[in-house]
C-alpha cells in the first residue's frame, strides 16, 4: 500500500447520500443508526455537485437510505448530467418495478444502477427486510434487462444470506443479468458501538469457498470484494479467486468523496456518525474544500486511520493487495 497518506488532489470519484429515509429495514444494514430519517435539501445538492464538478469528478455514486425514495430524485440526476457528470444509482430496486418511474430516471440521464438483492427466498427477504418486496426486485431486475441501460446485481453474504445465494444470483441471471457484485457483511455502528454482525466470518469464508466452484459454473461474471483479511481464507484461495477479486476501498486510496446528506464528507458510508469535514464550516464551495482536504488535520486523521492493523501486516507481502480488510473489524477484535 502507498506510504502517502495525504488524500489525493484529486479525488476522482463521488458518493452523493441524498437521503436517509428507506423503504426496508435490513438486518446487517451500516445506515441503521440513522433511524432513516432526514433527507439532503435539493439547493444543497446543487451545491456539492457543483462542488464535485469542480473537482473534475465525472462520475457520482446515488445513494441513501434508499434514493428512489426521494422525490426529486429525475431532477438531481438531469443535473449532474448537465454538468457533464455521469450518475449511478445504487438501490434495492423496489421502485424500478414500476416500468415508467425507470424510464423517468434513465431520461433524465441515469448512466448505471447497482441493484441489491437482499436475500437468497421470499421468505428470508420478509424476515429481514421487514418487508414484503422480493417479487418486485425480479421485475425491476426484468425492467432493467430490457432497458438500455448498464446494471449490476449486488448481494452481501452474511450467515444469514449465503444459503441459497447463488440460485438467486442465476435466478437473476436467467432475467437477463450479466454482471454481479458480491460483498462480505462488514461490521457497522450502531449506537456508537461496534456490531457483532460481520465480524465472525469463519463460517460464511468456509461456505463461501465451498461454493465457489457453483459460482464459476453458474455465474461467470462477478466480481467479490474481499474485505475479510486474505490470511483468514484457506492457503491458496485467494490465489484461486484472483481474477475476479477486489479488495482495497476508496478509503484506502484516498481518493473518494462521500458527501452526506448535511453535505458533511464521510470517510466512508458506513461512519455515518463520524463527519471529517463540515460544510459550511471546514468548506463552503470548491477552492475551501480543496484546500481543507490538503490540510495537517486531514493528513493526520488518514495517517491514524491507514496504519497497518498489525505489526505482521505491516511486514506481510499480502499487505499490498490485502489491505489488513475492512478497517471497522479491528476496532472490535
Ligand atoms: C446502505 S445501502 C444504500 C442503498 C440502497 N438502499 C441499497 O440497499 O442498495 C448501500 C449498499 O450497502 C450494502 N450494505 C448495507 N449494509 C451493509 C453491511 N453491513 N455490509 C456490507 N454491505 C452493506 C447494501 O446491500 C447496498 O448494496
Ligand atoms: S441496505 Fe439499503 S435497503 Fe436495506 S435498510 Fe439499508 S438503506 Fe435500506
Ligand atoms: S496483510 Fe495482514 S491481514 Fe492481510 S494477509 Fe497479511 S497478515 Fe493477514
Amino acid at each position: 500500500m502507498k506510504k502517502n497518506v495525504r488524500f489525493s488532489d484529486m479525488p476522482q470519484c463521488a458518493w452523493l447520500t441524498i437521503n436517509r429515509n428507506c423503504n426496508l429495514r435490513c438486518e446487517w444494514c451500516y445506515a441503521q443508526g440513522t433511524k432513516y430519517a432526514s433527507e439532503m435539501k435539493e439547493d444543497l445538492a446543487y451545491k456539492i455537485i457543483d462542488i464535485i464538478e469542480q473537482f473534475g469528478i465525472r462520475h457520482v455514486n446515488i445513494i441513501g437510505g434508499e434514493p428512489t425514495c426521494y422525490s426529486s430524485l429525475p431532477l438531481i440526476i438531469s443535473y449532474c448530467k448537465s454538468k457533464g457528470i455521469k450518475t449511478g444509482l445504487i438501490t434495492n430496486g423496489i421502485k424500478l418495478a414500476n416500468n415508467s418511474y425507470l424510464k423517468e430516471l434513465i431520461q433524465s440521464g441515469l448512466e448505471s444502477v447497482n441493484i441489491s438483492i437482499k436475500a437468497p427466498t421470499k421468505e428470508d427477504y420478509c424476515a429481514l427486510t421487514q418487508n414484503d418486496c422480493f417479487e418486485n426486485v425480479f421485475e425491476a431486475i426484468k425492467n432493467l434487462s430490457s432497458s438500455s441501460i448498464k446494471f449490476i446485481v449486488s448481494y452481501v453474504l452474511s450467515d444469514k444470506t449465503i444459503n441459497g445465494y447463488v440460485s438467486v444470483l442465476k435466478k437473476a441471471k436467467e432475467l437477463g443479468a450479466k454482471n454481479f457484485y458480491i460483498s462480505f457483511c462488514n461490521p457497522f455502528f450502531v449506537n456508537d458501538a461496534i456490531s457483532n454482525y460481520g465480524l465472525n466470518q469463519r463460517n460464511i469464508i468456509m461456505e463461501f469457498v465451498n461454493s465457489y466452484g457453483e459460482l464459476l459454473e453458474k455465474i461467470k461474471q462477478f466480481s467479490v470484494h474481499i474485505n475479510i483479511p486474505f490470511c483468514f481464507f484457506p492457503n491458496g484461495f485467494i490465489d484461486i479467486a484472483k481474477p475476479h477479486i477486489r479488495t482495497i476501498c476508496q478509503l484506502q486510496e484516498k481518493k473518494g468523496l462521500i458527501f452526506d446528506e448535511n453535505g458533511d464528507l464521510l470517510l466512508c458510508n458506513s461512519l455515518y456518525n463520524y463527519q471529517y469535514g463540515r460544510y459550511n464550516v471546514d468548506y463552503y464551495d470548491f477552492d475551501t474544500l480543496k484546500k481543507y482536504l490538503q490540510s495537517n488535520k486531514i493528513y493526520k486523521i488518514y495517517q491514524t486511520i491507514l496504519k497497518a492493523p498489525f505489526k505482521k501486516c505491516s511486514l506481510c507481502s499480502n499487505y499490498k493487495s490485502c489491505g489488513g480488510g475492512c478497517l471497522l473489524r479491528w476496532i472490535k477484535e
